[in-house]
C-alpha cells in the first residue's frame, strides 16, 4: 500500500508507517504545494497525510483515484477540507485532537502573558539599547491574576485555557458556546453567556477557540471589538479568518482595545498591512502546538489512523460529520 504525505512531519510517524511496510512518497518541497502538484503526487494511493494548508474537496479526492481510503488531517482543525465531498466519496477522514489540547493551551496562556506584561515590546527596547535604568513607571503592564477571561468556544483547549486561569491566575472565567457545560461551571466557578457579545462587553482577556465555520467567520469583527473594553486584550489560537484583521488593526491603532496577540492570521502567510508596525500586538506563525512532543504525537496519530483504516479498524480519531 502507499501514502502520500503532503510534507514532512517529523519522524516517528513516518517510522510507524515503514514498520508496517508501506511504501512513502513524501513531498520534496519545503513549502506547501500546489494544487496540480498535490494531485499529481497523490494519484493511486491508498492513504494520505494532509496538512492544513492543503486545501482537498470533492475533485482532487476524484483525481486521486477511487482506491484512496482515509486521509488523516496532520492538525486538529480541519477546516481545508471539503468534508462533505470527501464523505460522499466514501473517504475516511481523521485529525489530530487531544494530543496537541497542552501545547496550544500552554502558547495561549505565554501569549496572554506576553502581551499583558510587554514582553515582546520590552524584548525590543532593550535590544535597541533605550534602557537607561530602572524607572518607577517603564513600560507598564497589566496584570492578568484576578482578572476575567472570556472563553469563546468551550471545547477541549479552552476548558484547558479556564483551567490554567483558574488554578494559576485565579480568574473569574466567563464563557461562550454553543452548548452549556454545567459541570464544567461548578469545577471552574465559571458563568456562562448566552450571547457572545456578553463576553466581548465583559472581560478583560478574550481568548478564542472555535473551529473555522462560515458562522464563526469574522466573528470578531468592528462591532464585537467596540463592545471590548479600552483596557481589554484578545487573543487567537484558533483560526485567523475568525477574526476580522483589518478591523483589529483599527482598533488596535485607535486605543478601542489594549492589546491583541495572535497565532493565526487572516490570510496567511500574508499579514494585513499596518499590523505588524503596531507595538501593542504579538504576532507568532501558527506555531501554538509547535512543541518537538506534540508535532511527534501528532504525526504518531496521524499515521495510527492511516494503520487503522487500511488494516480494516476503525480509525482512532474520526472526523464525525
Ligand atoms: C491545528 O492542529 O489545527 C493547529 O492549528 C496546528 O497544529
Amino acid at each position: 500500500m502507499k501514502i502520500f504525505i503532503t510534507r514532512k512531519i517529523p519522524d516517528r510517524g513516518i517510522k510507524l508507517l515503514q514498520d508496517r511496510g508501506y511504501e512513502l512518497v513524501v513531498s520534496p518541497h519545503t513549502r506547501v504545494l500546489t494544487r496540480d502538484e498535490l494531485i499529481e503526487m497523490g494519484k493511486g494511493v491508498d492513504g494520505i497525510i494532509s496538512q492544513l494548508t492543503d486545501k482537498i474537496d470533492g475533485s482532487v479526492v476524484d483525481a486521486w483515484g477511487k482506491q484512496l481510503k482515509v486521509i488523516a488531517n496532520y492538525a486538529v482543525g480541519y477546516d481545508n477540507l471539503n468534508t462533505k465531498e470527501i464523505a460522499e466519496r466514501g473517504v475516511v477522514m481523521t485529525n489530530t485532537p487531544e494530543v496537541l489540547t497542552e501545547t496550544v493551551a500552554e502558547h495561549t496562556f505565554a501569549l496572554m502573558l506576553a502581551i499583558a506584561h510587554r514582553i515582546a515590546e520590552s524584548d525590543r527596547f532593550s535590544r535597541a539599547g533605550k534602557y537607561h535604568g530602572w524607572a518607577p513607571e517603564l513600560l507598564l503592564g497589566t496584570d492578568v491574576s484576578h482578572k476575567t477571561l472570556g472563553i469563546v468556544g468551550l471545547g477541549r483547549i479552552g476548558s484547558r485555557v479556564a483551567h490554567h486561569a483558574v488554578k494559576g491566575f485565579d480568574m473569574r472565567v466567563l464563557y461562550y458556546d454553543v452548548k452549556r457545560n454545567e459541570n464544567f461551571e461548578k469545577e471552574f466557578n465559571a458563568e456562562f453567556r448566552e450571547n457572545v457579545d456578553d463576553i466581548f462587553k465583559e472581560a478583560d482577556f478574550i481568548s478564542i477557540h472555535v473551529p473555522l465555520l462560515p458562522t464563526t467567520q469574522h466573528l470578531v469583527n468592528e462591532i464585537r471589538l467596540k463592545l471590548m473594553k479600552p483596557t481589554a486584550y484578545l487573543i487567537n489560537t484558533s483560526r485567523g479568518p475568525i477574526v476580522d484583521e483589518a478591523a483589529l488593526r483599527d482598533a488596535l491603532k485607535n486605543n478601542g482595545i489594549k492589546g491583541a496577540a495572535i497565532d493565526v492570521w487572516e490570510h496567511e502567510p500574508e499579514l494585513t498591512p499596518g499590523l505588524s508596525d503596531l507595538e501593542n500586538i504579538i504576532i507568532t506563525p501558527h506555531i501554538a502546538s509547535a512543541t518537538e512532543e506534540t508535532r511527534q504525537k501528532m504525526g504518531e496519530l496521524a499515521a495510527k489512523n492511516i494503520i487503522e483504516v487500511l488494516e480494516g479498524r476503525p480509525p482512532v480519531t474520526p472526523i464525525k460529520i
